[in-house]
């Protein structure tokens, strides 16, 4: 009921930022003499890139074209990740490097927002050593990008905006999508779940779920645009629909943009196997459109390890949900996320990870060395483990992962599969199929964005397929 009171506060909200938005247009083509263009970088997930879209969309309205030279942008934007100290200091570093762009061009606005601008002690230090940044602004109020921009045109000082706010879904906020076939559809944002490692419910702040209806109306919107590839967005798509007045589940939702007219494919990320429900294997194996492929991150196999990083289920658990997906859809290929050197995680436990990897099979993984996250519980753990150790640890994985795809690769050749491609490359095209299998194939540039059915004829470190 809250949300009722909520909704119309809010799209007043996004009409005062669209009126930002006019003003700001009228300020900067009086300021510049021309359309000004602004460069987008995004660091980080799906999610940050489906936020800068957004972003992107405002500038649109805010009289912005767009441009990859930043030696010719009058606005930089750059949209930052903050899951490991690598992106940080990334970040920080390109940073540094615009000093020099805004020395050429004193009019360029310099913004950073998204997950590292939520935190204090960023905006602290982008405030006294960065004094070329213009505009700071965190995840949480993304929302009033528009307003920031005309605060800072009008005033003249710099803005720094990264209050917390719990307010929930902002919906009506414009966007300006990149992809032409591939499209990225948010269906929540936010985390409540605190794994100990993990930064993101901090800077993003809890978990909201989109109306049903509100996401459905996009997907329609989005099919009828010639989209080919629906990605559904959250954190943890798997407890959708928590806190929507319309109770629906992510099965629910799946069926429902499955039941969609059109010839699309349905993807999504991420799932957390805690959540991964026998509903939602089933859904995904009766809609025909959702992909045979399933990113269900495990982290690591021990479950010591597993309780200390607040993940909420074991490797056994783990293994049945692998196991009735399996059983439910054979040509099914999983992937993963696995964090070595966990806060105390020894070689014993860490043998459990190789044998659990092992076991399942993965197609691919994408794995990580433990970043300690200031303000997390897991940054205040006691370690017990070498910087040699975890680094021996983390190649001996890649190596028995690297053993299983190459197997699963070959075992590959003789299968039909129907892919949707995705790129030329030369006089060859790049397709992807419903299981996220990458393959060459032969074909014409006027394919990109179609459907083709192959045979997998070949594996030599990229798969080969033929149309059939
Ligand atoms: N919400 C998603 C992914 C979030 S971040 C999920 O729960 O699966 C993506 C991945 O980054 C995580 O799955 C985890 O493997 C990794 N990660 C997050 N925090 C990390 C840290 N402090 N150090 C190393 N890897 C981390
Ligand atoms: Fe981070 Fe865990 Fe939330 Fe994923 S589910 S974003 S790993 S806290
Ligand atoms: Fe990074 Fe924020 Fe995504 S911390 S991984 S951009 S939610």
């Amino acid at each position: 009921m809250e949300n009722i009171a909520n909704l119309s506060e809010k799209q007043i909200e996004i009409e005062r930022q669209l009126g930002f938005c006019e003003r700001v247009r009228e300020i900067v083509m009086n300021k510049y003499g021309y359309k000004p263009l602004a460069f987008v970088h995004t660091y980080g997930c799906q999610q940050n890139v489906s936020d800068s879209e957004h972003l992107k969309g405002y500038l649109e309205l805010m009289g912005y074209g767009f441009t990859d030279d930043l030696n010719e942008a009058d606005l930089v934007l750059y949209n930052t990740c903050a899951v490991r100290e690598h992106a940080e200091t990334r970040v920080f570093g390109n940073v540094g490097i615009l000093k020099a762009n805004k020395r050429q061009r004193p009019n360029m606005l310099i913004c950073m927002c998204g997950c590292m601008a939520q935190q204090t002690k960023v905006s602290d230090r982008i405030r006294k050593s960065y004094p070329y940044v213009d505009i700071l602004f965190g995840t949480q109020v993304r929302h009033k990008f528009p307003e920031f921009v005309y605060r800072k045109l009008t005033q003249g000082k710099r803005v720094f905006e990264n209050p917390k706010d719990d307010s929930g879904i902002f919906e009506g906020i414009p966007v300006h999508r990149d992809g032409t076939f591939k499209k990225w559809l948010p269906i929540m944002q936010g985390c409540n779940n605190f794994c100990t490692y993990c930064i993101v419910p901090y800077v993003r702040g809890r978990e909201f779920s989109r109306e049903p209806e509100d996401v459905l109306a996009e997907a329609k919107e989005l099919i009828n645009s010639g989209a080919k590839e629906i990605m559904l967005l959250g954190q943890n798509v798997n407890s959708y629909g928590k806190n929507c007045q319309h109770k629906m589940t992510f099965a629910g939702l799946l069926r429902e943009i499955n039941a969609l007219e059109g010839d699309f494919r349905i993807r999504f990320m991420t799932s957390h196997p805690k959540d991964c429900s026998d509903e939602l294997l089933v859904a995904m194996s009766e809609c025909e459109k959702v992909e045979r492929h399933l990113h269900l991150p495990v982290q690591c196999g021990s479950d010591r390890v597993l309780k200390a990083m607040n993940r909420h289920y074991d490797s056994a658990s783990y293994l049945k949900l692998i196991d009735r997906a399996r059983e439910l859809m054979p040509n099914i290929q999983f992937t993963s996320d696995i964090i070595v050197g966990f806060p105390g995680e020894t070689e014993e436990d860490f043998i459990k990870t190789v044998e659990l990897i092992k076991r399942v099979e993965y197609y691919s993984l994408f794995t990580f060395i433990f970043s300690p996250r200031p303000g997390t519980p897991a940054a205040e753990m006691p370690d017990t483990e070498s910087k040699e150790d975890k680094s021996r640890r983390f190649s001996e994985m890649l190596k028995v992962q690297e053993e299983i795809s190459l197997r699963l690769n070959k075992a590959l050749i003789g299968k039909k599969v129907r892919l949707l491609i995705e790129e030329v490359d030369g006089d060859m095209l790049i397709g992807r199929s419903s299981e996220n299998l990458v393959v060459r194939i032969a074909g014409k540039p006027e394919d990109l964005g179609t459907f083709k059915n192959a045979l997998i004829v070949d594996f030599d470190g990229v798969l080969h397929g033929k149309e059939i």
